[in-house]
């Protein structure tokens, strides 16, 4: 049976039928589309660029820009790297769990937001560091963290 993300991901990828060596460019399409490239998209792109499954499946699990999961409307990238780790990123981690019902590589279950950890952002004298989406929030602790989540939270309702 044909899925409805099926057929749009056939529809765009269409540029690239046949072309086995723009598969990342056709994924990366799908992806700027759907927000994610579902298992149906990467059975449809595999079909219409012209590549086995599972060459798709080893590209898209390869690259870590691409996610075979749906994201929320806002990132955390919580910095994992030495400064922000001594400073109680751990911390940190434990507050969004308990605000956010979801830890590393998760998305809460309303959609607002997807967790990310990363490695150093540049701004470890602001340790712990977390970036959500474009704005870095530094000197967190448990409390502030929360407080900035139910902030976001309420403004995205
Ligand atoms: S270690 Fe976290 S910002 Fe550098």
């Amino acid at each position: 049976m044909t899925t409805s993300t099926e057929t749009r991901a056939a529809e765009l990828t269409k540029p690239y039928t046949g072309r086995p060596a723009e598969l990342i460019q056709a994924l990366h399409r799908v992806q700027t589309e759907l927000g994610y490239i579902p298992e149906a998209a990467q059975a449809a792109v595999a079909e219409t660029v012209g590549v086995p499954l599972s060459q798709v499946r080893g590209v898209v699990t390869f690259y870590h820009f691409f996610r075979t999961t749906p994201v929320g409307r806002h990132t955390l990238r919580l910095c994992l790297g030495t400064a922000c780790h001594v400073r109680g990123a751990e911390l940190v981690l434990k507050a969004i769990r308990e605000e956010l019902g979801v830890g590393l590589g998760g998305t809460s279950a309303d959609g607002v937001f997807t967790v990310e950890g990363v490695r150093c952002l540049g701004a470890c004298g602001l340790a712990p560091v977390l970036m959500i989406d474009e704005e870095v929030y530094g000197k967190l602790d448990p409390k502030k963290t929360k407080r900035i989540l139910r902030g976001i939270r309420e403004n995205a309702k």
